[in-house]
């Protein structure tokens, strides 16, 4: 039987990920079980298909562009709860590795040992329901048309009589790519996202061992992590350049990684970055590969950056302790009512074989722990303990591609034969 990873994750060499994010929530109806979610989900998996085909079902024979959309599927903890369901809760999907809900009134920790907090006006998290679909196109159309028809064929399910339907669709939210490859804080982003050659080895899910035979239908599948994070502008643009790129840990203007401090405390990039004829690491330049990842460094400041917490270079890839992740995330801008009229943010978006990696990452001290992006959490520079705030937050398995299957992880839903 072969098995592969789903669509709409851009790790293989010379993939770019599409320009435009879609993440949609989709929560079961109270009341029915696996095998009837399953049947309305398979109506909804036959109408994206022919979304990526231009297909629209209100249009017949009329095709229009598709936006190259792709459209991966992943399922959440309660699904495994649905009376009839054919799997027990994949160990690694278990409440250890899930974020905690917001506090009623609002704000609350995200898991114990991690210094990201959900945002005070959050009291409700959307992104903890049975299915996630994530769709990823080159057109924002594509996107957003599939968050519509999605909505069509779920009121048509619903009876009308009841108002009671199997899949009902709770949120979803958006984001885009950035062509300059920086972030809202205008730094590079994605420079040290492991090489394209070795992310497989970190994403799928390998074979389990035999004490763990209950879950060896999830290999060759992927885990998916979402995070919603608002980054505090204001608060970035009161610090100077400097208090900028120690918590970074790279050049703001070439992205080269910081090495050490002068002794007047001034930051130092790596000796010879950027490459001879080049402004940036990101120019693409064969010179600059050995700039990308930020090397370990001896000074203490450097050290509690943020690319320094993110990647304390355990090898290999393929091995869990390494907690190395693929990121693929997508930035966001939407207006609100108060100053500054907006709210800039990244959809966080990681791979891995297991999500034990992420939650290591956010909640151990030598990594992330106790800090919200970097820095000293016991002397954090004003502000920055708010810096990234979450909006909404969750942990799915997205289950591999089996050839002859109704749509990646029919088999959580349906008997087999
Ligand atoms: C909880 C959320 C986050 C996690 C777990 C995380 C994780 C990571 C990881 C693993 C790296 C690569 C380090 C390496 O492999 O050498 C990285 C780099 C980076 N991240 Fe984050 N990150 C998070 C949020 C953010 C946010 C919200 C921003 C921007 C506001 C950001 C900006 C950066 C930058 C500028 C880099 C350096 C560029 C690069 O090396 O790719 N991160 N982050």
């Amino acid at each position: 039987m072969t098995r592969k990873l789903q669509e709409g994750i851009y790790h293989a060499p010379k993939t770019r990920p599409g320009k435009f994010f879609v993440i949609l929530f989709l929560r079961a109806g109270e009341g029915f079980n696996a095998s009837q979610i399953g049947e309305a989900f398979l109506k909804l998996w036959e109408v994206y298909q022919g979304l990526k085909n231009g297909k629209i079902r209100d249009l017949p024979d009329h095709p229009v562009p598709s936006g190259d959309l792709t459209v991966l599927v992943g399922y959440g903890p309660n699904v495994f709860k649905l009376a009839n369901v054919q799997h027990p809760l994949p160990r690694d999907l278990d409440s250890k590795n899930q974020f905690r809900s917001p506090r009623p009134t609002g704000g609350g920790s995200l898991m114990i040992g991690s210094g990201l907090q959900y945002t005070d006006d959050i009291r409700s998290n959307f992104a903890t329901e049975e299915i996630v679909v994530q769709f990823i196109a080159e057109t924002q159309l594509a996107v957003n048309r599939a968050v519509v028809e999605t909505w069509k064929i779920l009121r048509e399910m619903t009876d009308v009589d009841t108002s009671t339907a199997p899949l009902l669709q709770t949120s979803f939210y958006s984001g885009f790519q950035r062509e300059d490859h920086r972030s809202w804080i205008d730094f590079h982003d994605g420079l040290s996202n492991m090489k394209s050659e070795e992310r497989e080895k970190a994403i799928v899910v390998k074979p389990r061992p035999s004490t763990e035979q209950d879950d060896q239908w999830t290999e060759g599948g992927t885990y998916l992590a979402f995070l919603r994070l608002g980054v505090d502008l204001d608060i970035w643009q009161t610090l100077d350049r400097q208090q900028q790129e120690l918590l970074v840990g790279r050049d703001k203007l070439s992205g080269c990684p910081l090495e050490k401090l002068t002794s007047e405390g001034k930051p130092v990039g790596s000796v010879g970055c950027p490459f001879i004829g080049t402004k940036e690491v990101s120019d693409i330049e064969d010179g600059n590969l050995k700039f990308l990842e930020p090397k370990k460094v001896a000074d203490t400041v450097i050290d509690q950056s943020h690319v320094q917490r993110a990647n304390r270079h355990v090898d290999p890839v393929e091995d869990r302790n390494s907690l190395r992740i693929f990121r693929q995330g997508y930035e966001f801008l939407e207006p609100i009512e108060s100053y500054p009229g907006f709210r800039a943010g990244l959809n966080f978006v990681s791979y891995q074989d297991t999500p034990e990696r992420l939650r290591r990452i956010l909640t151990q001290s030598k990594w992330l722990g106790s800090t919200n992006f970097g820095g000293d959490p016991v002397a954090p520079v004003p502000g920055m303990d708010s810096f990234l705030t979450v909006r909404a937050a969750g942990v799915f398995l997205v289950p591999p591609v089996i050839d002859g299957e109704l749509f990646p992880g029919a088999n959580i839903f349906f008997e087999a034969d």
